[in-house]
Formats: structure tokens, sequence, C-alpha cells
């Protein structure tokens, strides 16, 4: 049987989807290759939310064709690029074989069945009425830690943003199917499990019963054994200050809300139809930060999108001065042909856009270092989860922060499991600390 190898661009649900991709393949008697040097069949799954991430993706397939060339390789291209270009992308990289979207995984083993016939390039790219893909079979590159997809797609369409053009309109998985997947992960041996949806907060509106998204983390988090639950992304306009008690008084849900800023100036996040005011999103900052102190509150921020002028921007440096993000992603404009705002008019040149871009980095930097430095001295729970760059072992806190190990003796025993680890030294991305052996 073949040999393949998945390169895998972009956000936790392009992860997701290759792992499914990887079960799926492994079931049909595909061999996985640890390096695409010995893979017969070469898959991308790409990401088209930035022309950077595109260009990511070219730079590594063109560097394959050029390999392809030596030998008979099929290679495949996936996820949202496939999604958005379809039959272009064929056109634009003739050494393409096939081609499918993100609701498409289900045909993969097709598609190469055909492929390898002769029958090139195939495509399968429906954007809508995509199957139920929790019945495939799943690949999990790690033991103790999982995802678990609550809904796919996304209704709100922000005016920068590809994704509902590309993974179609929000639909929801069963609650049952979700707590049933979630309890077999756990029975495996999972000790953290993050729920993935484009809106988590709208969970259900499309189910009988409308089951809402608070309903479904308390059912989640009574699964005995699951030590750690996670969720990604909400959206600061479905997030009610009820899920801020229920994250509260719970031992299980990790205290870290991704709150997508987006802006900080109201006229941009009209423009952007992100339909909250900057009070708003305040208002819920301030409620976490004085209901659960020790809470990490993380962003996403664009800068330079069509519109903002220089007292906008000044605006969204305000808010982060003001809620004290523990981490800010930050990201310059990136126009995406077929949204709304790629056909808005845009005024200031990519020269100043690019200034304000550094001074935004510079302070997320520095307030993050701030929020890192109150945890010196503290004792915080880790779970271990691998190693750093440097080789170091490293973990992350309830809080999702990144910390690495002074001492590193015992990482095969420790993968996977929580510790008590004493803050020693705080850096704006990290911190370090030593195990408190009790
Ligand atoms: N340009 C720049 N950043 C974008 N994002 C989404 N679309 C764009 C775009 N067109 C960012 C948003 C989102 C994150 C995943 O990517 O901040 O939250
Ligand atoms: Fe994920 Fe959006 Fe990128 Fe698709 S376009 S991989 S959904 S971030």
């Amino acid at each position: 049987m073949k040999t393949f190898y998945i390169k895998t661009f972009g956000c936790q649900m392009n992860k997701h989807d290759s792992e499914r991709l990887t079960g799926l393949l492994l079931a049909k008697g595909f061999q996985a290759s640890s390096s695409p040097e010995d893979a017969e069949i070469l898959i991308f799954n790409t990401c088209s939310v930035r022309r950077s991430a595109e260009k990511k993706f070219l730079g590594v397939l063109t560097y394959w064709q050029k390999e392809k060339a030596k030998e008979d390789v099929l290679i495949g291209v996936g996820g949202c690029t496939a999604q958005k270009e379809r039959e272009k992308l064929i056109k634009k990289l003739p050494g393409v074989d096939f081609i499918f979207g993100p609701n498409d995984l289900d045909k993969v083993p097709q598609l190469i069945d055909a492929c390898l016939r002769g029958n090139k390039p195939q495509i399968s790219a429906n954007v809508e009425n995509r199957p139920d893909f929790s019945s495939l079979p799943l690949h999990r590159e790690e033991k103790f830690r999982a995802w678990v997809s609550i809904s796919t797609g996304c209704d709100n369409f922000c005016a920068y943003c590809i994704v509902p053009f590309v993974r179609g309109r929000e639909k929801s998985r069963p609650l049952e199917e979700i707590l049933s997947e979630a309890q077999n992960l756990v029975e495996d041996g999972v000790v953290e499990i993050t729920l993935l949806g484009q809106n988590v907060n709208s969970y259900g509106k499309d189910l009988y019963g409308q089951p809402r998204f608070g309903k479904l983390l308390q059912a989640v988090e009574k699964i005995p054994g699951l030590k750690r639950l996670r969720f990604t992304t909400s959206h600061p306009r479905d997030f009610s200050f009820d899920l801020v008690y229920i994250v509260k008084n719970s031992s299980v849900i990790c205290p870290h809300f991704h709150l997508p800023l987006q802006a900080g100036s109201n006229k941009v996040l009209e423009l952007m139809n992100r339909q909250y005011k900057q009070e708003d999103y305040l208002r819920l900052a301030n409620k976490i930060r004085e209901e659960i102190p020790e809470a990490a509150i993380t962003t996403d921020i664009i800068v330079g999108f069509p519109g903002e002028r220089e007292e906008d921007f000044k605006e969204t440096l305000k808010v982060v001065e003001e809620v004290q993000f523990d981490q800010a992603f930050t990201f310059l404009y990136s126009p995406r042909e077929g949204t709304k705002a790629a056909e808005m008019e845009d005024f200031v040149p990519l020269k100043e856009k690019k200034e304000w871009f550094l001074e935004l980095t510079s302070l997320t930097k520095r307030v993050a270092l701030k929020r890192n430095e109150l945890l010196v001295g503290k004792t915080l729970t880790v779970l271990i989860d691998g190693k750093s760059k440097k080789g170091q072992i490293s973990g992350r806190t309830t809080t999702n922060k990144v910390v690495n190990l002074i001492d590193n003796s015992f990482l095969e025993e420790c993968l996977g499991k929580i510790f008590n680890v004493q803050i020693t030294s705080a850096f704006p991305f990290h911190l370090k600390g030593k195990i408190i052996l009790d």
C-alpha cells in the first residue's frame, strides 16, 4: 500500500481535520510516512485566512514539485485555500493531482484511487451539505490531550474574513454525540480536552431544543477523570456573563478566555461587522478580571483595516492598556477576495500600517511581560506536553501559558502528567519554573 505524508497549515481546526484524514487513510490501508521524503502521496492541508499563510504553502509546494519531477509522487491540496481556489488552483499549479475542501475529507481515499488509476486531476470541494465526520476514524498524535469539534462553519461574516466562504454555514454537532466522544477520549487516557468551533458561544442555535454552550461545558466537565477542559474560539458578542460564572465555579474548565478584539475603535468594529462596541468588550473583560482574577485573557487584533485612521488605531492601544492582555496575536490586515472588506476603500499607506503594527506589538509584548511577572513566586499546575526549542521540558498552565522547566531530568515519566510548578522567572511569551514534589 502507498505511503502518505500530510503537511498542515493554519488553525487548530485544520490540525484536527488532518487527524481525521490521517485516521481515515490509515483505516483504508495507506501507511503514514514520518517524513515527506519517503512519502508516495503528499497532502497539503492549507489555510487561506491571510495572504501570508497562502504564500507559505506555495513556497513549500514549489519545493516539493521540484522533488516530484524526480519521482512519481501524487500531490494533493486540501483545506481552505483548496476550497477557495478549486479549479483555479489546478490551472495555477499544474503538478497538483487532487484537490479537496475542508468538507470533503471523506472523499480523499476515492480521489487518490482515481488518480492512481490515471484519472488526474481530481477535485471535490463542496462548501455546503457537508457530511458528518464524527464517524470517521481519528488518529491522534498525543495520548493525553485531544480536540473535540463542537461545530463547523461560521455565520458571522466579519467583513475581513474568508472562513464563512470556505467552511460554509455554522452547523452544531448534537450534544450527546460530543459528550460520547469526550467520554471515550477520557476512557482512553485523555486528561485535557479542547472544544473547537469558529464561534463556540453560538453553539446549539441550529439544534432541536437549542442547547446552550454553557450546558455543553457543564455536561463535559462532569466526565470522571477529565482534568482540564478548554474551548476556542469565543465571539465577544455572544459571550454571556453566565459563562464567566460557569468557569469561575468549575475546577475543570480552564480560566483562559480567548476573546478576539480585532479593533478598539467603534467605527472600525462597525465596518468589520463585529456587532459589539468597545464598551461591551471592556465590560466583559472587566467582569472576567473581577470574578476570576487569575484568569488569562488573550486576543486577536487586526491592524490597518480599510478605513482605520490614526485616531482609530489609538483606540486599539487604549483597549490593550486597559484590558492588559496576557497574550495578543496581532495581524496586518490582508485583503481576501470575495469578502466585503476587499471592496472597501483603503486610505492609509502600507508603510504607516507597518509602523502601527510595530507600535502595537511592542505594547502587547510589554503588557504580556507585566502580566507574567505577577506570577513569579506562585505555584501553578502545569500539564507537561513536550520540550521547548532549547530542549527544556515544557508544559502549560491552566491559563495556557507555556512554562519551561529548569530541571530537565525526567521527561518520559512526566509527559501528559500534571505537576505543581513554582514560577521562577517571567518572559513575554513564556515562564520558567521548577517542579515542586510533595
Ligand atoms: N487579515 C488579517 N487578519 C485576519 N484574520 C482573519 N482574517 C484576516 C484578514 N483578512 C485574523 C483575525 C482572526 C484570526 C484567526 O486571524 O484576527 O481572529
Ligand atoms: Fe483555519 Fe480559517 Fe485558516 Fe481555514 S482559513 S485553516 S478555518 S484559520
